[in-house]
């Protein structure tokens, strides 16, 4: 029997009547059509389906949209703001940190959140914090190079 949920996805709030088992992650996507989040393993291997719940780095395909309750989503479609892309997207563009993009939504989300909370990482840290994040096509230089400029500009404000 579905379930009625309030959530609230990059500032917006989205009254839905979904399945207990539907993913946070299809719901994002096919329910609200917010496609950034990608969707991979769908077993919390890979990372692309990253988003924050209440600020929170979490595996989208690891949770039930029901899950997410009462709660504030943030998606990579919610990082920019009045049409600028947010740093740590403008740094991932710049040092082309990416190849077929797949990873990109999941990778950016993760380094936001760890710039939220530690503004100056070190390269282990960035690391460290990305570790749950797979990419099948870079070595990780240039995401990380991409994190630490990120950081940079964060600091110069
Ligand atoms: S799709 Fe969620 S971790 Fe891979
Ligand atoms: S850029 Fe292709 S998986 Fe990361």
């Amino acid at each position: 029997m579905k379930q009625t949920i309030r959530v609230s996805v990059n500032g917006r709030l989205y009254e839905e009547d979904v399945e207990p088992r539907l993913l946070l992650s299809h719901f994002l996507r096919e329910n609200l059509g917010l496609t950034g989040t990608h969707v991979g393993c769908v077993v919390g291997e890979c990372g692309a389906c990253s988003v924050l719940l209440d600020g929170k780095v979490v595996k989208s395909c690891l949770h039930f949209a029901v899950q997410a309750d009462g709660r504030e989503v943030t998606t990579v479609e919610g990082l920019a703001k009045n049409g600028e892309l947010n740093p740590v997207q403008e740094a991932f563009v710049k040092n082309y940190a990416f190849q077929c993009g797949y990873c990109t939504p999941g990778m950016v989300i993760t380094s936001y959140a760890l710039l939220q909370h530690n503004p100056n990482p070190s390269e282990e840290e960035i690391r460290k914090a990305l570790a749950g994040n797979l990419c099948m096509c870079t070595g990780y230089v240039q995401i990380v190079e991409a994190v630490k400029e990120a950081a940079r500009g964060s600091k110069n404000g």
